[in-house]
């Protein structure tokens, strides 16, 4: 199920503190990480779904939207805080957009780098089972 987690957050003076491990704040075993950075203002990214992998996304800096569709309904996400993790199940299809400047996105994922994952067009995406 797509779903927003709120990750610990250690609130201290010099600074606060978040993290993620293996199979406890998150529901899965972490194989890959990426991130994305230096958007252009207006740019998109994503659109496309995975067939088998999860994902977890977090606003490291700055705010971005996560649109994403479970086949039935689309949802936007407006990521702005660190210290919540959006997990993206397998056949969940997303697009990333309204980068703010400097924005960092976290990506995690369970599954190394897999270009045959991909679904890249959303009426084969709709036409997958649900
Ligand atoms: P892609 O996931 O298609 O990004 P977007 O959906 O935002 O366009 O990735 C862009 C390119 O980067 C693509 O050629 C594959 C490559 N890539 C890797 O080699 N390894 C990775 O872990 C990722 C995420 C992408």
């Amino acid at each position: 199920m797509i779903q927003l987690i709120n990750l610990p957050k250690i609130i201290d003076k010099r600074g606060n503190l978040s993290f993620l491990q293996n199979n406890d704040q998150i529901p899965f075993e972490i194989k890959r990480v990426f991130w994305i950075y230096d958007v252009p203002g207006g740019e998109k990214r994503g659109g496309h779904a995975y067939k088998t992998q999860k994902e977890l996304i977090i606003a490291l800096s700055g705010s971005f939207d996560v649109v994403v569709h479970d086949g039935k309904t689309e949802t936007r996400y407006h990521m702005n805080r660190s210290y919540y993790g959006l997990y993206l199940p397998p056949n969940t299809w997303r697009h990333m957009e309204n980068f703010s400047t400097n924005s960092l996105s976290l990506h995690i994922s369970d599954s190394i780098f897999n270009e045959k994952d991909y679904i890249r067009d959303f009426q084969h995406f709709l036409n997958y089972e649900h």
